[in-house]
């Protein structure tokens, strides 16, 4: 039974093979008999619009019945066990897909339901998001074609809070792929050990590198990528964050430092005006709808791979 808690969780090859499947997946819409009658749970401890979305097309495109769950909604909420909702789970469902606050208890639902298990967003990794962002620019830097040989050497610089899931997954996913990855954010906010615990688990050499100076950090860049300065669950440090983050601020006048041809991307939600400038976010250098359109096609062909591979 395989499961996608993390970006190293496909080997190279398998991973090219999901890029390639989501570039079939999106030349072609339409019902597929890929998990046909079987039941997939969406289950949110977070908020959530794209992911749920996403996830929930994607399921019913390739043939299931998703079910979204909000975890408040669920015994959960008033104390029952992870391990019992898992062992309940994988006697009604086929698979799951969790977006959830610690990492711990995705992996936990994965231990216990005996299911495919989906990391839909931990505090530590977000990797259906990070293969969807390499396949943008597998096609954006391949042009129209996806290749992985087109991101390659690729310098990709991530602003703002570099001890986030999006910097980590984005490093990861970076690292593994052949990405040149620069993180650029205040020191306070720098990776932790936890981050290098993925890479060694993961079997991937750690290549990132930490740049405190926003500037020195984008030049030559061929991506400046952000995310929100105050991630779910990390409300209370709002005011400390905004005020420590703001000269991560992704704009035009970092934009100068980086190649021509260096484009925008953001996961979103974004915040124009806070982690990125309104013009930056809305030129023809932002590719932030086309992230999130890829969401789809590449969750599909995670599921493929995970259920075929
Ligand atoms: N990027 C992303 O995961 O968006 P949602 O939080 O809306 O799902
Ligand atoms: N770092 C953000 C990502 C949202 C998709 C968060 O965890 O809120």
């Amino acid at each position: 039974m395989r499961s996608f808690l993390r970006e190293t969780d496909f080997s190279f090859d398998e991973a090219r093979e999901v890029f390639a499947i989501a570039d079939r997946y999106k030349k072609v819409r339409g019902r597929l008999n890929v998990i046909q009658d079987q039941s997939w749970g969406l289950i949110f401890f977070k908020k959530s619009t794209r992911t749920r979305l996403s996830f929930q097309t994607g399921v019913f495109e390739l043939g299931g019945n998703p079910l979204v769950l909000e975890a408040d909604d669920l015994q959960i909420a008033r104390g029952e066990t992870i391990e019992d909702t898992a062992k309940v789970m994988g006697r009604y469902l086929h698979g799951l897909v969790i977006r959830a606050y610690g990492h711990e208890v995705v992996e936990e639902f994965k231990k216990f339901s005996g299911l495919p298990v989906i990391n839909a967003l931990t505090d530590a990794l977000h990797p259906c998001q990070s293969y969807t962002d390499i396949f943008t620019m597998m096609e954006y830097f391949g042009k129209g074609t996806p290749t992985l040989e087109a991101i390659k050497g690729k310098k990709f610089v991530f602003y703002g809070d570099t001890a986030c899931n999006m910097a980590y997954s984005l490093a990861l996913a970076g690292g593994m792929f052949g990405m040149e990855v620069v993180l650029s954010g205040p020191e306070q906010f720098r990776p932790t050990a936890e981050l290098d615990k993925f890479f060694k688990e993961g079997g991937v050499a750690p290549t990132w590198t930490f740049e405190p100076d926003p500037k020195k950090a984008a030049k030559n860049a061929d991506v400046l990528y952000t995310d929100v300065w105050v991630s779910m669950g990390k409300e209370a440090e709002s005011a400390e964050r905004v005020k420590i983050m703001t000269p991560y601020q992704v704009n035009g006048e970092l934009f100068k430092n980086a190649h021509d041809g260096a484009i925008f991307m953001h996961c979103l939600p974004a915040h124009a005006g806070m982690e990125v400038s309104a013009e930056v976010l809305r030129s023809s250098k932002s590719v932030i709808f086309d992230e999130a359109e890829n969401r789809l096609h590449t969750q599909k062909a995670i599921i493929t791979g995970l259920v075929k591979f």
